[in-house]
């Protein structure tokens, strides 16, 4: 693959990524088509519903006759609310197409290139980072197509010390403000948001997407893992359930649900974690972001539920109190295929870890 293949590629992941907040359930795609070294068209795919990358790049561009179609998804090989994208690149005359990852929906997984070969388009497909960075680009879609569930990433603020909060509950922020305004983008963007009762009880967070540019046009699910649906009718969740949806994971038949939905807020009963998450995916929830606390983490990760780590450390040492990965097995991060970054964000350092490969 040429550089000028892998800047076209990478134009496709910048393009998919104006669909972050918008795709779920579907994928995040950016199609990007090139003649003679000149772009001729580019789209990218918003929301369910809308047009297809490569169709909204198609239409830009006119006659692509010969052209090279670059996409950062397969494009894929069935009939959804639209035609095939391979057929309508096929149609159109494109002459090659450099894919950035293959589709693992089992509708189209392979055979979109399959297609296209086959009508004797010449087929590129990305190896190494760039295709690596196109699947993290759709984890959800990824987790979702692949497990039936949302793709997890457990978040937390933690000292150098790994607390995640101080001594006798004192109400004091850990991390920065930078953090907390990236968490709220990160919150913009996810399916849903959770937390275990233990932090609804001792935190009260609200857990909607605020102070985003642009705002957020709409609010994830905010969930609270709470077995015997204690959540207090008087929590900043319940009393903010006309903002956005909360609901409480429950045991069937648990004691607080009518209280509950008198104030609004849905009971999903369930007997463990793993169907909460089977339920979400059956409603589209491609992405949850987890919030802590500990136990529920340490849980959810007993049971293979946490698919990436997000620690935002702040440069502090707490001395005592819940530690973020209490009861978490030993493990080397960013092993293998596993990917590890570190930035700054502000004063803090974020810390993201996969810990299932997407
Ligand atoms: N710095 C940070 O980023 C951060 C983030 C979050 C929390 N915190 C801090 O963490 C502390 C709270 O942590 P925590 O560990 O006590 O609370 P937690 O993990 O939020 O909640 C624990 C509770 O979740 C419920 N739960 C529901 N389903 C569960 C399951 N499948 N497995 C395990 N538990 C389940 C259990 O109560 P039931 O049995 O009643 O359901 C359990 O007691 C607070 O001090 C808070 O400030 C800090």
């Amino acid at each position: 693959m040429s550089p000028e293949d892998l800047r076209y590629l990478e134009r496709c992941l910048e393009l998919a990524e104006l669909g972050a907040r918008t795709a779920a359930p579907n994928p995040m795609v950016g199609c990007v088509l090139v003649r003679d070294g000149a772009v001729i068209g580019e789209g990218w795919h918003e929301r369910p519903g809308s047009p297809h990358a490569e169709v909204t790049a198609l239409a830009a561009a006119g006659d692509v006759s010969g052209a090279t179609a670059y996409v950062s998804l397969e494009p894929c090989a069935h009939h959804g609310r639209t035609p095939p994208c391979s057929d309508a690149l096929i149609a159109a005359g494109v002459a090659r197409a450099v894919i950035a990852a293959i589709d693992p929906d089992p509708r189209t997984n392979g055979q979109g290139i399959e297609r296209l070969r086959a009508a004797g388009v010449e087929v590129e497909l990305a190896a190494g980072d760039i295709e690596r960075r196109a699947r993290h680009q759709n984890a959800g879609f990824r987790t979702l197509v692949r497990l039936g569930r949302p793709h997890v990433t457990y978040k937390a603020a933690v000292s150098v010390d790994g607390r995640v909060a101080h001594p006798g509950g004192e109400p004091r922020w850990i991390s920065s403000p930078q953090s907390r305004a990236l968490v709220h983008e990160w919150r913009a963007r996810s399916g849903a948001v959770a937390v275990g009762i233990g932090t609804a009880l001792a935190d009260d967070p609200t857990l909607t997407a605020r102070d985003c540019v642009p705002p957020a046009e709409r609010q994830p699910l905010r969930l609270v893992f709470d077995r015997s649906a204690r959540l207090p009718a008087e929590s900043a969740l319940v009393r903010s359930a006309d903002e956005g949806p909360v609901a409480v994971v429950c045991r069937p038949g648990a004691p607080g649900i009518a209280a509950l939905a008198a104030a609004g807020v849905e009971a999903i009963e369930v007997s463990d974690a793993g169907q909460a998450l089977a339920e979400l995916g059956r409603r589209g929830v491609a992405t949850m972001l987890l919030e802590g606390g500990p136990t529920l983490a340490a849980a959810l990760r007993g049971e293979g539920l946490v698919d990436r780590l997000a620690l935002f450390v702040a440069p502090l040492v707490v001395g005592a109190g819940p530690n973020a990965l209490e009861g978490w097995p030993a493990m080397r991060l960013g092993e293998g295929e596993l990917e590890l970054s570190s930035r700054p964000v502000g004063p803090d350092t974020l810390l993201v870890a996969d810990v299932h490969e997407v």
